[in-house]
């Protein structure tokens, strides 16, 4: 049983991370490391508010970091390329982890077999079977090497093309046949990640717009292995503002519209999603949360554009057309400059923690009560964002006082 929570010592916790040397993943590593060197502040992680602050979860000193990537590079490098593009954490910060992500440079992977186009599946030689068996091997090695408790897998791929339906996505008996038949045309490279992290016991986080854990046949994968997973694709930008106004129109009878949207974006996310194949899942997502907040389908146009001068730093512009009393039109517009991995990154890290949380009190299945962290949550069709975020306050309320303890300004007595 690769699971071993019941040590007397606080759980060594690691964070196997697929797409290990991307912006997000690199952001969250110098984050992580700064917070425990004293660097920098957590501000920015939700877990460091109450209720959330009083669980008892792991801290970011329990963490241990490994993953893998295609990109032949380092996190030494990938760290240096943030700092230079984007300069979203200051020298001083980088200078100081370098040595620590120096120490977790062994733990990071770079494998080019680990990456296929459905739609020319024969670029690869490696047969998908051997994918996962290697992707297995991986994780395995990582949680002996560490001696570690609990491994939380975190997808943080580039956006992947959407894979056809078939079986494979609807059962686990045909997504294990399309492995075994070598179907590189019906499965993603994420999708094996996600088959490898589930049979190695790791708990699952989606923060990408690809499948995840969000079909039916890892569904049944992680209930047969008791795991906890949820996704799909964190909520950061302007779908965060977006679930946030929408209920304001709904509770002043004020209706929308138009809701058209232009997200401008200049990191290796932006060039990924500047393929229309890559970027299906991502505007599907974005634009169907509109729906279930005001209960109507607006005309809603969401356009994501690249723009490479402006690096991790994503501007979001947003044109609110309604309409109030006597019909009369009125206008809003919002402008969203937010850095992507700076706030994407935080929420990793918060997501990691509630992950191993639900583990070891063997919770499994979807964890709903982190919708509020995703434009498309599994299994939730709440969107707007007030309530998500009470679903997650209610779950720390119910197990701080399962736990007897009291919450007292974000204190715990
Ligand atoms: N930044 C945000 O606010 C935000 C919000 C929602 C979703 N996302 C999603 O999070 C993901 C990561 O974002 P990012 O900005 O770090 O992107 P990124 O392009 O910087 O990083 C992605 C990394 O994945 C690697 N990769 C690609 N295919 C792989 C594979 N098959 N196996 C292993 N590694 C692979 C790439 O080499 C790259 O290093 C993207 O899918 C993005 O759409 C980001």
């Amino acid at each position: 049983m690769p699971t071993n929570h019941n040590r007397p010592h606080a759980p060594r916790v690691g964070v196997w991370i697929q797409g290990a040397l991307g912006d997000i993943a690199t952001t969250m590593m110098v984050g992580a490391l700064a917070i425990r060197q004293g660097l920098n502040s957590t501000v920015g992680m939700v877990t460091r508010i109450p209720p959330m602050d009083a669980l008892d979860l792991a801290s970011l000193d329990q963490l241990v970091f490994g993953g893998i990537d295609i990109k032949p590079s380092s996190l030494r490098e990938s760290a240096l390329a943030v700092h230079r593009s984007s300069r979203t954490f200051s020298h001083d910060t980088l200078q100081g982890v370098l040595p620590g992500l120096e120490a977790i440079e062994a733990d990071i992977l770079s494998d080019r077999d680990f990456s296929w186009r459905l739609r020319a599946p024969h670029d690869n030689a490696m047969p998908l079977a051997d994918v996962v068996a290697r992707m297995r091997e991986h994780i395995r090695a990582f949680r002996a090497r560490h001696a570690l408790d609990h491994v939380v897998a975190v997808n943080l791929v580039s956006a992947e093309p959407r894979a056809p339906e078939s079986d494979a996505l609807q059962r686990l008996d045909a997504f294990t046949a399309a492995i075994a038949a070598d179907r590189k045309d019906l499965i993603t490279s994420s999708m094996c990640g996600t088959h490898a992290a589930f049979l190695e016991g790791c708990s699952y986080i989606n923060f990408t717009p690809n499948a995840g854990a969000g079909f039916p046949a890892m569904q049944e994968l992680a209930e047969r292995e008791r795991l906890p997973y949820y996704g799909n694709d964190g909520k950061t930008g302007e779908t965060l503002v977006k679930t946030v106004l929408a209920p304001m129109f709904a509770w002043r009878n004020l209706q929308v519209m138009s809701w058209e949207g232009v997200n401008m974006l200049g990191n290796n996310d932006g060039a990924t999603l500047h393929d229309p194949d890559n970027r299906v899942n991502k505007i599907h997502n974005k634009e169907s949360v509109l729906k279930e907040i005001l209960g109507y389908n607006p005309h809603a146009g969401v356009d994501i554009n690249y723009v490479p001068s402006l690096g991790d730093w994503k501007t979001a512009w947003d044109l609110i057309h309604f309409r109030g009393f006597l019909d009369v039109p009125m206008t809003m517009q919002f402008t969203w400059q937010g850095c992507d991995s700076i706030l994407a990154a935080p929420l990793v890290l918060d997501m990691v923690r509630l992950s191993e949380f639900a583990a070891r009190h063997g919770e499994h299945g979807a964890m709903r009560h982190l919708s509020g962290f995703f434009k498309n949550p599994i299994g939730v069709n709440e969107m707007a964002m007030h309530l998500q975020f009470d679903m997650l306050t209610q779950y720390a309320r119910r197990h701080l006082r399962q736990a007897g303890k009291k919450e007292i300004g974000g204190s715990v007595a």
